[in-house]
């Protein structure tokens, strides 16, 4: 985990001035999530980033709670936010990993460009359940990269990892990210392959009992 909050630290700064590769797909994800979104919902955003999403979402929920494993983004994203004067957002530095919410307390959870990064998918996914209230919503957006070119990332990632210049990728295809959300108990409601062909956006939703 260290060694991922201190990848992701370097990079920060970059990572906050580099333009949306494909600013169509990214306005199409933000209005499908919006589409689900009301006034009075508790919403977590894991992986939050330096913040951009959840400031475009602030308006149209109750409370997002922005988590994200590096401090240095973090920081950027307090900046952000603060400047733009947005009194509905808080922050805190955990993996996803580490970070608990009391079981059935939230509306909806975003993971956005992340869990092709984190060791286990499934466990977080498992964790991102409890988490949800019944008929609670789960959006993510993973590069699945398994069926591309890039799957050959798999083989060089070790040295990658090992020399600072890349973070952990785990590589699979977007059927596999699709079984995974389904076997975590979540019913899929809206699944989006962006035309870069290696993106799946899924809107997710947890049973009502
Ligand atoms: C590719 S960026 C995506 C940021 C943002 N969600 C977006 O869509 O622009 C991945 C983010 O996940 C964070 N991250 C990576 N591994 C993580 C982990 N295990 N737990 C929490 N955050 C993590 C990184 O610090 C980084 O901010």
């Amino acid at each position: 985990m260290a060694q991922a909050a201190r990848f992701w630290d370097n990079v920060a700064l970059r990572y906050s001035k580099k333009p949306v590769s494909d600013e169509a797909s990214y306005q199409k994800k933000l209005k499908i999530t919006q589409e689900y979104f009301r006034p009075d919902m508790e919403v977590l955003e894991l992986g939050c980033g330096t913040g951009s999403t959840a400031m475009v979402h602030a308006p149209f929920v109750k409370h997002i709670h922005a988590v994200d494993i590096s401090a240095r983004m973090l920081e950027i994203a307090k900046g952000k936010v603060e400047t733009a004067g947005i009194d509905n957002i808080t922050f805190a530095c955990a993996a996803i990993d580490d970070f608990t919410a009391p079981d059935e307390s939230l509306d909806a959870v975003l993971a956005l460009s992340l869990l092709h990064l984190v060791t286990d998918k499934e466990a977080s996914m498992a964790r991102i359940h409890r988490m949800l209230k019944p008929g609670g919503l789960f959006v993510s957006s993973t590069v699945c990269l398994g069926e591309s070119m890039m799957r050959y990332i798999g083989l060089i990632n070790p040295l990658g990892r090992m020399l600072g210049l890349m973070p952990m990728v785990k590589v699979f295809k977007a059927k596999e990210m699709e079984d995974s959300v389904t076997a975590a108990g979540f019913e899929i409601e809206r699944l989006w392959l962006p035309p870069d062909g290696i993106t799946a956006f899924i809107v997710a939703r947890k049973a009502e009992v």
